[in-house]
């Protein structure tokens, strides 16, 4: 049986406790927040990328195929090239070329369309 006295105490004790695990989430979610910002590319958000920009030249989705007619290799081709680094695509993405149009990609475009990319080498 629970007195009135001991339930203040837990009561109390209860408080305590929440307003240490608020302490925690607010802690763990500041430091959680730029090391999410940090984070190269978004997956989804570079699919849509390549599927709103790209995809009216090159083959977005994964597939075997190494190019289409237009001259330009699919995307799944582009991931499975040894010369494709991070790096690499993030270079060519940054400037503009030849036979792509200049797409004025925003850095985080850039990172967005670069993780998706090498996302298809599993594939
Ligand atoms: C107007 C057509 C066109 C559009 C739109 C286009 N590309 Fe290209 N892209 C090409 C062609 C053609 C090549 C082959 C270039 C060459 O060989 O000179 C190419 C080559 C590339 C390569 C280089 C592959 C290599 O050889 O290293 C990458 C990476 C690439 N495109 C990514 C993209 C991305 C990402 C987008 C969308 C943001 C895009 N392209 C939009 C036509 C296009």
């Amino acid at each position: 049986m629970r007195t009135p006295l001991s339930q203040g105490a837990d009561t109390r004790r209860w408080t305590r406790f929440l307003a240490i695990a608020l302490l925690h989430a607010i802690l763990l979610g500041a430091s959680a927040l730029p090391s999410a910002a940090q984070e190269i590319g978004d997956l989804a958000g570079g699919r849509r990328l390549a599927e709103t920009w790209c995809s009216t030249c090159h083959m977005v989705v994964p597939t075997p195929r190494l190019g289409t007619s237009n001259g330009a290799p699919t995307f799944s081709a582009i991931a499975r090239m040894k010369s494709t680094t991070p790096l690499a695509l993030r270079a060519f993405l940054q400037t503009p070329h030849s036979r792509m149009p200049d797409l004025h990609l925003t850095r985080d475009e850039v990172d967005d369309l670069t993780t998706y990319i090498l996302s298809l080498r599993q594939k």
